[in-house]
């Protein structure tokens, strides 16, 4: 027995495909950098290890979403060019400053706190300056930009910063022929173009997420910021699978089958006896439920791979656990259910439980939840002791 048989579930985590996938991803982009997004603990699969895989495969940048994540992977002593985005009044600034982060600004408010603490810190701090090209999420309308632009080549001038990068995020990178992407990139080139006439050096412009680098080569510029498709997924069904598009997904979730146990025809399944079985029948019981990621929504539609057969949940998903119908199979307590991985065994994907759930596949694998282990494989030993060569 290996020793992860004996666990109720786990979210095995594939480095070796993960590097790939940067590697494919580099291929698309090929002149451009490439910057890992392991916010929300890398998409659930976890951030520091995806993050030192990443940087093994050439990623020269990490984003996250909030500062304390990027803090993080400092701390777990990450280093290179790391930057983060999702800020609020208060910081932590001046810790990003000290921790050599590249910090986003998208207005003045913030423009103000991160110099305060360049001043406190008695260092410069790099700043990026996000434009709202059309999103009409964070980032600094068109209007306002002359005056961000202004102010923050001021405090460039006395010192209390550079500005490293301008930037933006789309909309509707995922729908190929929306106008809305055209649209972005003349507002995000106009706005590059008025920066850097007044003085403004960036080191790096960059705009594409994971369906623009696959979709949108114009959109490339110095830098792509992946996430979904770094871990395998495809960033919507018609942009293609994840084997079309040349990824491979890296996280399969897989439980041990607590129970099997026979059961009358006509007997209720799970809360609210959503389901009853048909016949006489053999019921398997799966150990995971909502509190490990497995949406509620799903009942009675997700699909999971057991003794060989792709069963579907029967009734309701409860907080730790849900029954399949096993139609008279008898695997063993203890085998195998696979709830999602590559595919290649014939096992869903977590685009079929994104499709089940009526969400997206990047929810369906960011929500797995704290009590499922994640297990690392084909891990690199540099990537385990954290010495990645860069
Ligand atoms: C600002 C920003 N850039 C890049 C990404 C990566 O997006 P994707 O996972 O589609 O590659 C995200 C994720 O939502 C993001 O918020």
């Amino acid at each position: 027995m290996n020793e992860t048989a004996s666990l109720r579930a786990r979210a095995e985590i594939d480095l070796a495909a993960l590097r790939a996938n940067v590697r494919a991803l580099r291929e698309r982009a090929a002149g451009a950098q490439l910057m890992a997004v392991v916010k929300s603990d890398g998409y659930g699969h976890g951030a520091v290890p995806c993050a030192r895989a990443a940087r093994a495969a050439g990623a020269t940048w990490l984003g996250t979403a909030t500062p304390h994540e990027a803090l993080a992977l400092r701390a777990a002593g990450l280093d290179g060019r790391i930057m983060c985005w999702l800020w609020t009044p208060g910081g932590p600034w001046r810790e990003a400053i000290e921790a050599d982060i590249d910090v986003s600004v998208g207005g003045l408010w913030a423009l103000r706190e991160v110099v305060a603490a360049a001043g406190a810190a008695g260092r410069p701090a790099r700043v990026q300056l996000k434009a709202d090209t059309g999103l009409g999420r964070g980032g600094c309308q068109p209007a306002d930009w002359s005056g961000l632009v202004t102010e923050a080549l001021a405090a460039e001038r006395a010192g209390r910063l550079k500005v490293t990068g301008l930037w933006s995020h789309f909309a509707c990178a995922d729908e190929p022929g929306h106008p809305s992407i055209a649209a972005q990139l003349a507002v995000y080139r106009d706005m590059v173009a008025y920066a850097e006439k007044e003085g403004v050096e960036p080191e790096v412009r960059h705009l594409a997420n994971s369906p623009a680098t696959l979709t949108i080569p114009e959109a490339h510029f110095d830098l792509v910021r992946t996430g979904i498709a770094m871990y395998g997924i495809s960033p919507a069904p018609e942009l293609g699978t994840s084997a079309e598009l040349g990824l491979r997904p890296v996280m399969t979730l897989a439980a041990a089958v607590a129970l099997v146990k026979d059961a009358p025809a006509g007997h209720g399944v799970s809360y609210g006896h959503h389901y009853t079985t048909p016949a006489e029948t053999t019921l398997g019981l799966i150990p995971v439920g909502y509190a490990d990621g497995v949406p509620r929504h799903a009942s009675g539609s997700g699909p999971v791979l057991v003794g060989g057969k792709v069963r579907t949940v029967a009734g309701r998903v409860a907080m730790d656990q849900f029954v399949v119908d096993l139609e008279g199979d008898r695997p063993e307590a203890g085998a195998e259910a696979v709830l999602f991985g590559p595919g290649d065994r014939g096992e869903p994907t977590a685009q079929d439980w994104a499709e089940a759930a009526g969400t997206i596949a990047y929810e369906i694998v960011t929500r797995i939840g704290v009590r499922v282990p994640r297990v690392y494989v084909n891990e690199t030993a540099d990537e385990l002791t954290g010495g990645v060569p860069r």
